[in-house]
């Protein structure tokens, strides 16, 4: 983890309380932007240690908790692909160029994405604001992110057809900047920084999969300024009771506080509805994007994400 990101940190158990983080470095790599190896990060008032691990800071509460969908190794070679198609030299593939990064805005200081996966979309960011850092539960997302992050280059295969498979080599653009860009392990209901750390967030295609939705869009809410600032966020609605019962929804369902369309009740949130999310946001795009992933080369799952960007 670059010692960057320090300041900006608090202890993710305290919450409410901003509670500060005290580093105990064992290993830094002082040639490659101070990436802290490995060592800990110590809340002095609730005594709890989070671990950095192969350059990993692990800032999840319950360090038991995984994203275990996400752990399977095609799962990550699947977001691989889907986020890196058109930078591959397939001849064959369909390549669809990256969509996020045209709503993103250029000249914010600090961006976040919640649930970043591999981590296309922080890179985008980086390359766009002074540094940007990416979450997620999932720690083999978060380990592919950082090593294409450090060696602008990554092989992957996935199923071609039965247990043939087909490789894949990413190699990023010289033109990115990589040295701003950071990856933790952290639950995006549970966020380790301080409020209004950022000017641009984004979350795309995580609400639906976390057991307390509105948690998540209180912590992104609280972690971005309350002015000048900007939100991306999107969401395909899949409402599933594995990840959260659907009394938890935002929307989905015919009864309760939050029955009706997902889309339309996360807007009405962040303008202001029930003043859960203050100052109230504005919408100023809105739309619908698909996406896909992969299983073999005649299995493309196809998503459908609606989207909207939100600025005060
Ligand atoms: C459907 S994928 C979307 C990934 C990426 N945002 C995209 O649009 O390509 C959901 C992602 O959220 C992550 N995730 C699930 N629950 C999470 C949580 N509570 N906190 C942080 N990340 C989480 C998963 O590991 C996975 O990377």
């Amino acid at each position: 983890m670059k010692e960057f990101l320090l300041q900006h940190l608090i202890c993710p158990s305290c919450l409410p309380k901003e509670n500060s983080l005290a580093v105990k470095v064992q290993k830094i790599d002082r040639h490659c932007n101070n990436d802290i190896l490995s060592g800990e990060l110590h809340c002095l008032k609730c005594k709890r240690d989070f671990p950095i691990k192969n350059g990993i800071a692990n800032l999840q509460v319950n360090q038991d908790v995984r994203g275990i969908r996400y752990e399977d190794p095609d799962m990550v070679d699947r977001y691989l692909l889907s986020h890196y198609s058109d930078l591959l030299d397939s001849t064959e593939l369909i390549s669809e160029p990256f969509f996020w990064d045209s709503l993103l805005e250029t000249n914010r200081s600090l961006s976040f994405d919640a649930g970043c996966s591999v981590g296309r979309l922080v890179f985008e960011m980086a390359n766009k604001s002074s540094w940007a850092v990416g979450c997620d539960l999932s720690e083999s997302f978060i380990s592919t992110a950082r090593n294409l992050m450090n060696s602008r280059r990554y092989k992957f295969s996935l199923p071609l057809e039965g247990k043939l498979r087909e490789t894949f080599d990413v190699n990023l653009p010289d033109s990115w900047r990589t040295d701003n860009a950071e990856f933790i392990v952290a639950d995006a209901q549970y966020l380790p920084f301080r409020r209004e750390t950022f000017q641009q967030v984004s979350s795309l295609n995580l609400l639906d999969r976390v057991p307390y939705p509105l948690a998540h869009l209180y912590e992104m809410n609280r972690v971005v300024s309350q002015k000048n600032a900007s939100f991306l966020f999107a969401d395909p609605y899949s409402w599933l009771t594995s990840p959260a019962p659907e009394e938890r929804w935002l929307g989905g369902s015919t009864t309760g506080n939050y029955a009706g369309r997902g889309k339309d009740i996360v807007r009405e949130l962040l303008q202001g509805k029930g003043s859960i999310l203050m100052p109230a946001w504005q919408i100023e795009e809105s739309g619908r994007h698909k996406w896909t992933l992969r299983t073999h080369r005649n299995h493309i799952e196809l998503v459908y994400s609606d989207f909207m960007v939100a600025k005060r």
